[in-house]
Parts: C-alpha cells; sequence; structure tokens
C-alpha cells in the first residue's frame, strides 16, 4: 500500500510518500527554521505563513520524486494534531481537498504516535546494531519540542499512555538552555555540540552537577523545570559562562538523558516490555542514543531509535503510522486539533 503522509504541525513542512509502512518513496521536508532563528524559538504566525507558501511546491516535489501515478497512490494520511492551529490547519485541508479530489481513503494521524513509527521506516536495526523486527509489547519514549511521554505499546494501535511531563518538555529545556547559553536555535543540535566541546575545559568545572528531577519518583511523569532552574543559578553566579558553557551543556545533556533512560527502563521492567522504542526531535541526540546503548545489552533490551533525520517531524512518519493504524474517517469529521492527546 502506497500512503501520501502529510506533516505541518510546527515550522516543518513534510510530504511523503510510503510504501507498506516502511520504504520512503521520497520524503520531502521544507523547514522554516531559519526564519525563527532571530527570536530564539517559533514564532507561530510566521511558520503557518510558511506553511501555506511551500506546501503546493512540496507536494508536486514529493509526487514527481516518488514517481507513482496519482492513481497508484492509495490513502492520504495527515497529522491532525497535537501542533500550532495555522500550521496545522494548512496540511489538514490540503490533505481533504487531495482525498476528496483523488476519491482516496483520508487517515488522521495522532504527530506524536507518527514519531513512534520513525522507527518502522527504512530500518529495522536495534540501537546495539542488531538486525531485527519491533516486537510487542513495547515502551515508546516520545521526546520532542513540545512532548515528553511514555506510552505503553501492547500492540499497533494499543496504547496506553503512562506519564508525562508536568511543565517543560525535554526538546522545551534544549531550547531555553540554549538560549540562556547564547547558543542558537533550535537548542538540542547546538548543545549536543557544545557538550561535545567539553573535553576542551576538563578539569576546570568537574564541579557542575545539576539535578535529575523526578528519577526515583514511582510514577512515569517528567519534570525539567527545576533543572533548568538549576542550570539559571549556577549561570548566574559565573563570572565568564563563555568559558565553561560546554561543560555546563555536557551536564545538562547528561542530566536528561539519565532521567529518560531510567523511566524508560522502569517502565519497561514494569510492563515486561523487552523493547524501547524512541521517537522526536531529542531522539536526534546523540549522548541519548549512547545511553540508551549502554543499558540496552546489561538489560538485553532491544532499543530502537529512528535514523537522525527522520527523528524529527517529516511526513514519512505519518504515512508509515497510518498503514499500522489504518483508520480511514469521513472528509468531513477530520479536523486540526492543536490541543489532540491520546
Ligand atoms: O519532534 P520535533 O522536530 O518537533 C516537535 O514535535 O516538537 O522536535 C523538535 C525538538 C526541538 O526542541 C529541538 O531542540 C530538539 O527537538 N532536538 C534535539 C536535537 N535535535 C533536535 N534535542 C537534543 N539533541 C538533538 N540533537
Ligand atoms: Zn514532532
Amino acid at each position: 500500500m502506497n500512503i501520501l503522509g502529510i506533516e505541518t504541525t510546527c515550522d516543518e513542512t513534510g510530504i511523503a510518500v510510503v510504501q507498506n509502512g516502511t520504504k520512503i518513496l521520497s520524503n520531502v521536508v521544507a523547514s522554516s527554521q531559519n526564519l525563527h532563528q532571530k527570536y530564539g524559538g517559533i514564532v507561530p504566525e510566521v511558520a503557518s505563513r510558511e506553511q501555506l507558501k511551500v506546501i503546493i511546491p512540496a507536494l508536486k516535489e514529493s509526487l514527481s520524486t516518488s514517481e507513482l501515478e496519482i492513481n497508484n497512490i492509495d490513502a492520504v494520511a495527515v497529522a491532525n494534531g497535537p501542533g500550532l492551529i495555522g500550521s496545522l490547519l494548512t496540511g489538514v485541508e490540503t490533505a481533504k481537498i487531495l482525498a476528496y479530489a483523488w476519491n482516496k481513503p483520508l487517515i488522521p494521524v495522532n504527530h506524536l504516535i507518527g514519531h513512534i513509527y520513525a522507527n518502522w521506516l527504512e530500518q529495522t536495526t536495534a540501537v546495539d546494531g542488531r538486525q531485527s523486527t519491533i516486537d510487542f509489547p513495547a515502551i515508546a519514549l516520545i521526546v520532542s519540542g513540545g512532548h515528553t511521554d511514555l506510552i505503553f505499546m501492547k500492540d499497533h494501535q494499543k496504547y496506553k499512555w503512562l506519564g508525562g511531563t508536568l511543565d517543560d518538555a525535554a526538546g522545551e529545556a534544549f531550547d531555553k538552555i540554549a538560549k540562556l547559553l547564547g547558543l542558537g536555535y533550535p537548542g538540542g543540535p547546538e548543545i549536543e555540540k557544545a557538550a561535545s566541546q567539553r573535553s576542551d575545559v576538563k578539569g576546570q568545572m568537574s564541579d557542575i552537577k545539576f539535578p535529575r528531577p523526578m528519577i526515583n519518583s514511582k510514577n512515569f511523569d517528567f519534570s525539567f523545570s527545576g533543572l533548568k532552574t538549576a542550570v539559571v543559578n549556577k549561570v548566574s553566579q559565573m563570572s565568564n559562562v563563555k568559558r565553561q558553557r560546554s561543560a555546563i551543556a555536557a551536564e545538562f545533556q547528561n542530566a536528561i538523558c539519565d532521567v529518560l533512560v531510567k523511566k524508560s527502563l522502569r517502565a519497561a521492567e514494569k510492563y515486561n516490555a523487552k523493547v524501547i522504542i524512541i521517537g522526536g526531535g531529542v531522539a536526534a541526540n546523540s549522548q541519548l542514543r549512547k545511553s540508551f546503548q549502554e543499558i540496552a545489552t546489561k538489560n538485553n533490551l532491544k532499543i530502537f531509535f529512528p535514523l537522525k533525520n527522520l527523528s524529527i517531524d517529516n511526513g514519512a512518519m505519518i504515512a508509515s503510522a497510518a498503514n499500522y493504524n489504518f483508520n480511514p474517517q469521513p472528509i468531513e469529521k477530520v479536523n486540526a486539533n492543536p490541543s489532540l492527546y491520546f
């Protein structure tokens, strides 16, 4: 089955064609990230105007790269939330018009579920390199700019939400700390880069230690605002932040990774899952991949990360999710929902 997937929840316009949920025939992602850089965060109005500007060129390019005729496309899938309303409307209305004009089934997809399915695309290699299929039951960890959630997946279409962040999302914390340290936007890759230069200042800042909020709490909730405050306090006491920037970035990144790994592991133990699937923009983080890899063998777990370029928002993950959760809806019932949840 060939599915056209549309993803316009935030500042990316993603349009892809995916075969049988795994094979990418085309995957076009246009981003308005550079327009938001000077503001240090996303400006919703700017993002939605860009969506309108690029969606048709992205659609044309995606269709022509896939080399499929329209009659070989079997369904249209669209992320209908959660996200920014102005951005969502462009994708959702485009998908509805295409489904109507082409007379194809229309499948609305929860953006967060989409992030999980990035793992089915183009690979079935666990983080330790073992060729593998993704078996159930599984624990899914979603770590994006707006969300941090732990999900128990009994099977495709069978999700149970276990917990999530009580305040900032993991990606949001990366973005805010990057801004505080005078680094660019989006903050995740910037923090990662700064942290990788940690050896430059080795020994100088070994006293930098940040808390791991809620790491030992029995529930599956997260909180990153206390960590953020700890970094703010530390920075305000420093006379030369720039010199110690990489040490701060490294310890902050370690703190986030420690919490995410420990809580995912506890969820896997509780729910007897041998598989952990990670998705969302923060899944691109190399330290997070390394930290999960370390616990994989020790705990006999199979851990899956999407290919790095598929960790951030894209249409292919939406098409894949629609393939495994094939649930077409009448066109008039599909609407953008900024606060859609599980
Ligand atoms: O999933 P995504 O593309 O959009 C949302 O659905 O929010 O995630 C974007 C988030 C941003 O907060 C960004 O800083 C973070 O993912 N991110 C990273 C990395 N690359 C992107 N965080 C940590 N390390 C990275 N390499
Ligand atoms: Zn996302």
